[in-house]
């Protein structure tokens, strides 16, 4: 397995592989690795001759106030992980390769770069309001990734729901010859999604954040059993969020699963249920899809 630090090495080997006709697949990354990660890098082994990771700790999609000093940086066992999956690369660039020699810094005045990419409507609304800058920082870095590793796959988990939809019309939109592959959420036995940042909850919280999924859960139950309302649905997942004081629920949206604008009805179209809220200082994000 190669460990790649440079923009230039790493398109380099990627043509290197694609002109001997061999298919790159992509799992980008910000490290701190778990069995999501994991499970998107299997996808890619078993579907891809040459899988690539990208381990990077993206500065543009934090905001000044968010955990870019606190984030998680085992480098070294995220590359055994990698290594015992059968990844073939790591990219692993500094702040300074991807961004300009200046970027030592969390100032993004300071960058050498003044290209960003964004996604108007789909990057404007729920974490685009919560976290202003942060789908630009995800969509800008991807596609600076995606130039670099060049794959014909990428994989993401659908956890991050908004981000995969702010990918996927990027893809679109830019006409990157990429498949983007998404896959389920994967969770802990009692429901909680797994996140790089469910290592911040104190033992407390990590138990009140099953609320969470507990709420989804209920919302999707509530809709098998023939419940349309979006009211009474929501109300139930409040219930369930508010019984847990180290849950401040930042909002409980469903939305149109494709375009995420709030629904005032359930129809025919598909529709996804999203939740974010503060356990405790740890901000979480979840959501499933409804069926009916
Ligand atoms: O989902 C993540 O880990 C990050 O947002 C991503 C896609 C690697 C971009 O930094």
């Amino acid at each position: 397995m190669q460990i790649i630090e440079t923009p230039q090495q790493m398109q380099a080997l990627s043509a290197e592989w694609r002109c001997s006709g061999q298919t790159v697949g992509f799992v980008p990354t910000m490290g701190a690795l778990h069995e999501g990660h994991l499970s998107l890098v299997r996808a890619a082994r078993s579907q891809c001759q040459k899988v690539v990771a990208s381990v990077f700790v993206n500065p543009t999609q934090f905001g000044p106030q968010e955990d870019l000093d606190q984030y998680p940086r085992p480098f070294e066992h995220d590359c055994e992980l990698l290594r015992e999956e059968g990844c073939d690369a790591i990219f692993a660039p500094s702040v300074a390769a991807m961004y300009g020699a200046a970027a030592l810094k969390h100032e993004p005045h300071a960058y050498e770069s003044h290209t960003f990419v964004e996604v108007s409507k789909l990057g404007d609304v729920w974490e685009g309001v919560i976290r202003p800058g942060h789908l630009r920082g995800v969509a800008t870095v991807v596609t600076k990734l995606f130039n670099i590793v060049r794959p014909q796959r990428a994989y993401f988990g659908e956890k991050d729901y908004q981000q995969l939809k702010v990918i996927e019309c990027l893809v679109r939109d830019l006409n990157f010859d990429i498949e983007i592959v998404p896959l389920p959420t994967v969770r802990e036995a009692d429901g909680l999604a797994l996140s790089s940042r469910n290592a911040y909850l104190a033992p407390a919280e990590r138990a009140a954040a099953t609320a969470l999924y507990q709420a989804l859960s209920q919302a999707a139950a509530m809709v098998q059993q023939g419940e349309r309302d979006i009211a009474v649905l929501g109300a139930a997942m409040e219930k369930i969020c508010d019984a847990q004081p180290l849950v401040k629920v930042q909002y409980i949206t469903i939305v149109d699963a494709e375009t995420l604008a709030p629904l005032d009805r359930l129809e025919d179209s598909p529709a996804r249920v999203l939740i974010a809220a503060k356990v405790g200082e740890t901000r979480l994000i979840d959501n499933i899809a409804l069926s009916f």
